[in-house]
């Protein structure tokens, strides 16, 4: 099986799999772009859009994005991106702890089905879940070595569209992204 049936594979079982919690009430958004991605964005869960198109980062945020990777000259198609939870909770509130949980087994497959270089997170949840001490504020744009690869914390689009400061701080971030993964075979990681 190459990694794209791979994926698929998984997402039916994540469709089949009624103990996951939000599974009544929300469409799953399983994660979309290149199965062969070196870089791997990981956002929180979906929201209102999101759940809508069954896509992730289409709505507001998802707009921001797409700019920050056009300013960097990445083609969308070229990375993977999904979210810690994957059905929307209500009202867009916070994940809980055990949705968080629950759908950790299917995150950590996906991650290990793509093998990306980098993963970038994008808002807390999404750092804490590899980080869970970290504060964003202190750690935004600084890579971490992690079981062979880098994870580099970035500030959520959502909070960017809320406040300049972060806005600027999230582009600047994104900028040093292409030398951070150029560098990454000359980081010295035990793999
Ligand atoms: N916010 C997220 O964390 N994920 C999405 O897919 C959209 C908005």
């Amino acid at each position: 099986m190459d990694k794209k049936e791979e994926l698929e594979k998984l997402k039916k079982e994540m469709e089949a799999d009624k103990s996951l919690p939000l599974y009544e009430a929300a469409n799953l958004v399983f994660g979309e772009g290149s199965p062969d991605a070196e870089v791997m964005f990981i956002g929180e869960a979906p929201g209102f859009h999101e759940n809508k198109f069954m896509r992730p980062f289409v709505g507001q945020a998802g707009k921001l994005l797409d700019k920050l990777f056009v300013m960097i000259n990445w083609p969308r198609e070229s990375v993977y991106i999904t979210n810690v939870v994957k059905r929307r909770p209500p009202e867009n509130r916070d994940p809980l702890p055990e949705e968080i949980e629950a759908y950790k087994p299917y995150l950590k497959k996906q991650i290990q089905i793509i093998n990306p270089k980098i993963i970038a997170t994008l808002g807390r949840f999404a750092m804490n879940y590899f980080l869970p001490d970290f504060k964003i504020s202190q750690s935004h744009g600084k890579g971490v070595i992690l079981r062979g690869k880098i994870i580099y914390p970035l500030y959520h689009p959502a909070a960017a569209l809320r406040a300049t400061a972060i806005l600027k701080e999230l582009e600047n971030d994104f900028k040093k992204l292409p030398a951070l993964l150029k560098n990454y075979d000359n980081v010295k990681i035990k793999k």
